[in-house]
């Protein structure tokens, strides 16, 4: 979503910081950008589009020392100069993510307090509540306590004032960083926003104002007492963003998958199944598991229900997190809830979780960013080692989750006697040489000229049973985000359903066969889209004599490990399709990578 910086040095050299830290935090949101800095009063300087056109904007040789920038994912009001933040209100200028849910009600009381507002936007309605409170009681800090007591719904904010040298920032739901550097301190909405600049880092916590100096961090409890702050040192091997040859950090991503599978499972796997066991929680306690996620993390869990309740014998309900967190949830004292999230931020996936924790119920987090709010918060966390995915559309990441809750699955199947020693054995055996399979799959030719048969159709079908069900939604997923081709998938036997009637003459059907019990009855329905005019693409581990105009052959691997190689067609295939597409493939229209917004 949306990305907050801000600087307070003792240099003067705020312009860059403040386009260096938007450059990084473009993943977040990429509608449009701006930035407030003080020299000779607020200037504020804005831009449609990314931050290389905010950046032509802006003259180098200013020299300033406070700032706020953001860039933006439209919530409220089109993508437009006006809409886009710093926004400034009376003697406040503020940067905000997040939304705030009641600003109609508190839009109404300020037009009665003779506010006038130019944008459609919550944020200039934040901006004049602080206003409006500011000069009532002449104190930020007091403005700022007011302004949480009154607004419900997220927010994140960069706030200037007019006359006073500081930053402040408050947050709820919303993630913020404060972090100290030699020449000054920072506020960002992702430590990779100014760890060019800065050396130590703290996440804000919720209901604690932060007063940022030139030279210090002040925090205060909501009654403005000073509380304790505790910074960490910031991990500089986060500034690699070379992309090493790649045309798209997609690609380098998909590249890394063979050392990404390898970092996060051999920890796990140092002694054997013995150390899998032991440094793994008892999950045996549990005798139901809900896997709550959004988007390419939620079908993740669907591949883990499928290995865990087979494997496990446990079963397993998937669940994505926006409707989750508003339902009734039979969830009790042996209930596990997983929550899966690349970023540890996405806001419904979060709620998830808190609601989880609210009913006492135990909580395990499978995140990739260390120290973000889902790993803080969780009773346990696993973390998966993918490294930065920089991307928007998730491939590492996908791949290192989908590796840990195989490894759930092993950990259960192996502590209830489900496996036996030999099955163990050659599970063993595939996971040592799966980086190599990996690598060798990655670098299968066929992919482009796939891609070539099927870049041009408007729409294409993703069909599998089973597991391959379950990557049939992500191929497909994966196949719109980047490509913007309209793609469905759909359970192989459910297809003949109604969805059949849109297959036409040359309509792309991209079949999953590795389920040996399952081959034979999806090749049927192959067969069905096949004599309606369908091209079929048959991605299979199985040495199947079929009819399909395209076939990708994969290695053959224990099932626990299947998926990790099932999916690299399919994330190879879409990334062929939106290159010939010509489409922006590490950021997509109107996707953002971390969704801090419900
Ligand atoms: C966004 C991204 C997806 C991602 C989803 C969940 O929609 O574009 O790639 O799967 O958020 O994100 P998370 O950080 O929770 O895994």
């Amino acid at each position: 979503m949306c990305g907050i910086v801000g600087y307070n040095g003792k240099d003067k050299n705020t312009l860059h910081v403040l386009i260096d830290g938007l450059k990084a935090l473009e993943y977040r949101g990429y509608d449009s950008a701006g930035i407030a800095y003080k020299n000779n009063g607020i200037n504020i300087i804005k831009s449609v589009g990314k931050i290389d056109e905010l950046e032509k904007k802006v003259d180098y040789n200013i020299k300033s020392n406070i700032g706020i920038g953001h860039t933006r994912w439209a919530t409220h009001g089109s993508v437009n100069i006006t809409n886009c933040h710093p926004h400034n209100v009376g003697d406040i200028t503020i940067v905000h993510n997040g939304i705030i849910e009641n600003f109609n009600s508190l839009k109404e009381e300020l037009e009665n307090k003779k506010y006038k507002f130019n944008t459609k936007t919550d944020t200039e309605v934040a901006c004049a509540l602080i206003d409006l409170f500011y000069n009532e009681t002449k104190d930020i800090k007091k403005a700022l306590v007011k302004f949480m007591d009154k607004v419900e719904g997220s927010y994140a904010l960069g706030v200037i004032v007019k006359g006073d040298d500081n930053i402040y920032s408050v947050r709820k739901d919303s993630p913020l960083i404060v972090a100290k550097g030699d020449n000054g301190n920072f506020i960002a909405s992702d430590t990779i926003a100014v760890s060019k600049y800065a050396d130590s880092v703290m996440y804000l916590k919720e209901n604690i104002i932060a007063e940022i100096s030139s030279d210090n961090i002040t925090l205060f409890d909501r009654d403005l007492n000073i509380v304790e702050n505790d910074f960490k040192e910031i991990d500089k091997s986060i500034n690699n963003t070379d992309k090493c040859g790649y045309d798209y950090y997609m690609l380098k991503e998909i590249h890394e998958q063979p050392k990404v599978f390898r970092d996060t499972v051999s920890s796990y796997l140092e002694n054997g199944i013995d150390s899998l066991i032991d440094k793994m929680p008892d999950f045996t306690k549990y005798n139901r598991i809900d896997i709550v996620a959004c988007g390419s993390a939620y079908h993740t869990g669907l591949v883990g229900k499928n290995l865990i309740e087979e494997f496990a014998d446990i079963p397993v309900n998937v669940e994505v997190a926006s409707e989750y967190r508003y339902k009734k949830n039979f969830y009790d004292d042996k209930t596990l809830v997983i929550v899966v999230s690349q970023s540890g931020e996405t806001a419904d996936t979060l709620a998830a979780l808190r609601k989880a924790k609210g009913d006492n119920i135990d909580t395990l987090a499978i995140v990739n960013v260390e120290g973000s709010t889902m790993a803080r918060e969780a009773n346990i966390l696993l973390k998966i080692k993918a490294g930065r995915e920089i991307a928007v559309a998730t491939t590492k990441a996908y791949s290192a989750q989908v590796a840990m809750l195989s490894l759930i699955a092993l950990n259960l199947a192996s502590a209830k006697g489900n496996i036996d020693k030999n099955e163990i054995k050659d599970i063993l055996k595939d996971i040592k040489e799966l980086p190599v399979k990996l690598e060798n799959t990655i670098l299968n030719p066929e992919y482009e000229k796939i891609a070539n048969a099927i870049y041009e159709n408007e729409s294409v079908f993703f069909i599998g049973r089973g597991i391959d069900y379950a990557l049939s939604m992500e191929g497909s997923l994966k196949l719109k985000e980047i490509s913007y081709i309209n793609s469905q998938a759909y359970a192989a036997g459910e297809l003949k359903h109604g969805t059949i009637s849109l297959i036409d003459e040359g309509t792309p059907v991209i079949g999953i066969l590795t389920e040996d019990n399952l081959v034979l009855k999806t090749i049927s329905n192959m067969e069905e889209v096949k004599s309606r005019g369908a091209v079929t693409i048959g991605i299979t581990n199985n040495n199947i004599d079929s009819n399909f105009d395209y076939k990708i052959e994969i290695p053959k691997v224990h099932k626990l490990l299947q998926p990790l190689l099932t999916v690299i067609p399919l994330q190879l295939i879409s990334y062929e399709v939106a290159k010939l597409r010509k489409c922006n493939i590490d950021q997509p229209k109107n996707l953002a990578k971390s969704v801090t917004v419900e």
